[in-house]
């Protein structure tokens, strides 16, 4: 409360936390609570950054002679990482994100529809992995629904249509669009919040992807190739190393979702979990604390 709303780039946020980490050792799980990272940046309460810090003195405190003593390095670097939230402050900070935001388009995506002729059922037995799809394009409220079908807002409180463990959404959606009646090729991510796509880039990196997947070529003939990805922090940061199995978890559920809506929209698709993981996330250009974990193309049956 002390210091109000800031917004942190994710690098930022990761040399804080790392240098945080570093010199004050804390030996609990209070380090995850500092971030609730949203659509690729982080949005921290500063003042949850300060009870951090607090936590972290204190759970550090030397027992000596019947009397608790803080060390003086982590005094130090607990006041160190305090100034720094207060002096790089909002503005500074803001300007950066708005600057990169600016310079990427954001489309609004047609509102999703919650009723269909297709039963569950109907869904479930004719899902089949479809290897020849078409290049013919596909609506942009197609896109919109299987967008919604993995990861799309459900509930006021932000929940979503995929569970997530401790519901800290580790997972992102990247569309790399071929052929969508009214939307240009290139790359976009999805915001869930919102229901829109940002404009990431604008060649067509399906080919490479398909290089990538060990020369799956059919990855690259289809509407659109989707690709999930996660930042494995959001979850790992408060589970630690069964976050990972959350997160894998996770992506099943939701490519499910998708694959489900694929058929009620009478579309074909694949998966693909066969690919050289550094190649795709150089081609993706995603940052270094997000890895790709499944990709989906998808268009009519051939
Ligand atoms: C985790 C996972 C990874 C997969 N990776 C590939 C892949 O790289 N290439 C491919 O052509 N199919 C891939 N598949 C699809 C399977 O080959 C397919 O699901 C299986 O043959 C059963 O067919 P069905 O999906 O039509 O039921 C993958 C499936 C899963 C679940």
């Amino acid at each position: 409360m002390l210091l109000g709303a800031a917004t942190f780039p994710l690098s930022d946020l990761y040399l804080l936390r790392t240098v945080g980490v570093f010199f004050m050792q804390p030996r609990n799980s209070h380090t995850s609570t500092v971030s609730v990272v949203r659509g690729g940046e982080a949005y921290l309460e500063g003042y949850l950054l300060l009870n951090w810090t607090a936590v972290s003195i204190l759970t550090n405190l030397n027992h000596s002679k019947g009397k608790y003593k803080v060390r003086r390095k982590q005094l130090i670097a607990a006041t160190f990482v305090c100034l720094w939230v207060l002096l790089s402050g909002d503005e500074k900070i803001s300007e950066k994100t708005l600057a990169m935001e600016v310079t990427r388009k954001t489309i609004e995506l047609p509102p999703p529809r919650t009723h269909s002729d297709i039963s569950l059922e109907r869904a479930l037995i004719q899902r089949r992995t479809v290897r020849q799809l078409h290049e013919d394009p596909i609506t942009l409220s197609q896109l919109s629904q299987l967008l919604w079908a993995a990861q799309g807002i459900t509930d006021n409180r932000g929940f979503r249509t995929a569970p997530s463990a401790g519901a800290l959404y580790p997972l992102e959606i990247y569309v790399m669009v071929g052929h969508v009646d009214g939307l240009s090729t290139g790359l976009y991510r999805y915001h869930p919040k919102g229901h829109t796509l940002l404009a990431m880039a604008n060649d067509d990196r399906r080919s490479q992807i398909a290089d990538a997947a060990w020369d799956q070529d059919w990855m690259a003939k289809n509407a659109v190739l989707i690709a999930f990805c996660s930042v494995d922090s959001r979850t790992t940061g408060k589970y630690g190393r069964r976050g990972v199995r959350y997160i894998h978890i996770e992506v099943g559920h939701a490519a499910q979702n998708m694959l489900l809506q694929v058929q009620a929209l009478g579309l074909s698709a694949g998966v693909v979990g066969a690919f050289d993981d550094d190649a795709v996330r150089g081609i993706l250009d995603l940052p270094n604390n997000e890895r790709v974990l499944y990709f989906i193309p998808i268009g009519k049956k051939r």
